[in-house]
């Protein structure tokens, strides 16, 4: 199975999935670096079923959520109907240029090809002084998050994710530890993961 239909498989059960996986609690600290302001438009690539885009709504914030997954942005607009959702792959967004205050990208980095052409892509679609929030895993050694998370990338090294940051254009960039974890456990029960999450962010030029 490729990462694609994985997450189309997994769609109508992510929410508790994700729950196990990691906690609301990281989503309040990527708010709190984003600032959104009611009004605001935000996009969420690699949305998933909403986990950023409901904390989005909540605060007056417009929401376009991306993601290559048309049966994750059916669970997601089951939810949050007011949303426009667009299918769309990580290296060429269907959003125009300079559209959108704020983006955000979680737990999505890990399963993109190019990580560097995704960064540039998500600031791509900033406005000029718009803020890109990206929140991922550490470096790891858990394989079975490869073979059955389908995981492309064992979590990244702050230093690249900074020079990516730098790289696309963005300014003011930081990598900061978020002070939560993602676990999980291995379907044969031989491996458990606690893998720990940073936040990258940055300001368009
Ligand atoms: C681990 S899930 C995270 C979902 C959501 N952000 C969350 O925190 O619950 C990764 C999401 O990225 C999407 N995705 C993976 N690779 C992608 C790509 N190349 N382009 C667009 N979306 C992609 C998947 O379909 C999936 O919904």
């Amino acid at each position: 199975m490729d990462s694609e239909s994985y997450f189309d498989n997994v769609a109508s059960q992510w929410d508790g999935m994700r729950r196990s996986f990691f906690a609301d609690s990281l989503r309040d600290k990527l708010l709190h670096i984003a600032q959104p302001a009611p009004g605001m438009t935000a996009a969420d690539i690699g949305a998933g079923t909403g986990f950023v885009t409901s904390a989005l709504v909540d605060r007056g914030v417009k929401v376009i959520a991306v993601d290559r997954s048309l049966a994750m942005l059916r669970e997601l607009a089951k939810k949050y109907p007011q949303v426009k959702t667009r299918q769309g792959e990580a290296e060429s967004l269907p959003v125009e240029d300079g559209a959108v205050d704020l983006v955000f990208a979680n737990m999505y980095l890990h399963h993109v090809q190019r990580p560097a052409v995704a960064i540039a892509e998500m600031t791509r679609i900033l406005k000029p002084g718009g803020r890109l929030v990206v929140s991922d895993l550490d470096r790891h050694n858990h394989e079975f998050l490869r073979s059955e998370h389908h995981d492309l990338w064992m979590g990244f090294a702050w230093e690249d994710v900074m020079g990516w940051l730098s790289d696309a254009g963005l300014e003011e960039e930081q990598v900061e530890c978020a002070g939560e974890d993602c676990q999980a456990d291995s379907v044969g029960g031989g491996d458990k993961a606690k893998v720990s999450i940073f936040i990258a962010s940055g300001i368009k030029r």
